[in-house]
């Protein structure tokens, strides 16, 4: 699997974490930054993973800030993009299964390493269910809903 990855200074302890595992993983991992801890604007981070990731159907995105609050906000304005900002396993799973999420985002001080890991590494292996709710993530991208 081919991810995308972004955060700001505050995302990136968190973030290096998590490519590192991915990567264990066997999977390709792009870090578009931020990669060091001066101060950085995460909306840039987020559209630039949002858009990279939009250009792309079969790649995956994570993005990761202080609260994936910001972050998840900045990729979700890029259309195609659904960035799900989810806190543990179960969010994780349904992002991916209901809500066909192609991009994950987490909250570096919001959840802990452990919780974080196991949250992405649920997403990277859930598959979406379509079924009724392809129709709805249709929806999503529509102009009207
Ligand atoms: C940075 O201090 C913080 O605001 C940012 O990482 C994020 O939490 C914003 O949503």
């Amino acid at each position: 699997m081919k991810w995308y990855a972004g955060s700001d200074h505050a995302g990136l302890a968190l973030k290096r974490q998590l490519v590192e595992m991915l990567r264990k993983l066997g999977d390709e991992v792009i870090d578009i930054g931020t990669n060091d801890d001066k101060s950085v604007d995460y909306p840039s981070f987020g559209a630039e993973v949002g858009r990279r990731v939009a250009a792309e159907s079969t790649a995956r995105g994570l993005v990761v800030c202080g609260t994936g609050i910001g972050i998840s906000i900045a990729a979700n304005k890029v259309p195609g993009i659904r960035c799900a900002l989810v806190h543990d396993s179960f969010t994780a799973e349904m992002a991916r299964s209901h809500n066909d999420a192609n991009i994950v985002a987490l909250g570096a001080r919001v959840v802990g390493g452990g919780v974080a890991e196991h949250a992405l590494t649920t997403f990277r292996a859930t598959a979406f269910e379509g079924g009724r709710h392809q129709r709805r993530v249709d929806m999503l991208g529509a102009d009207k809903q």
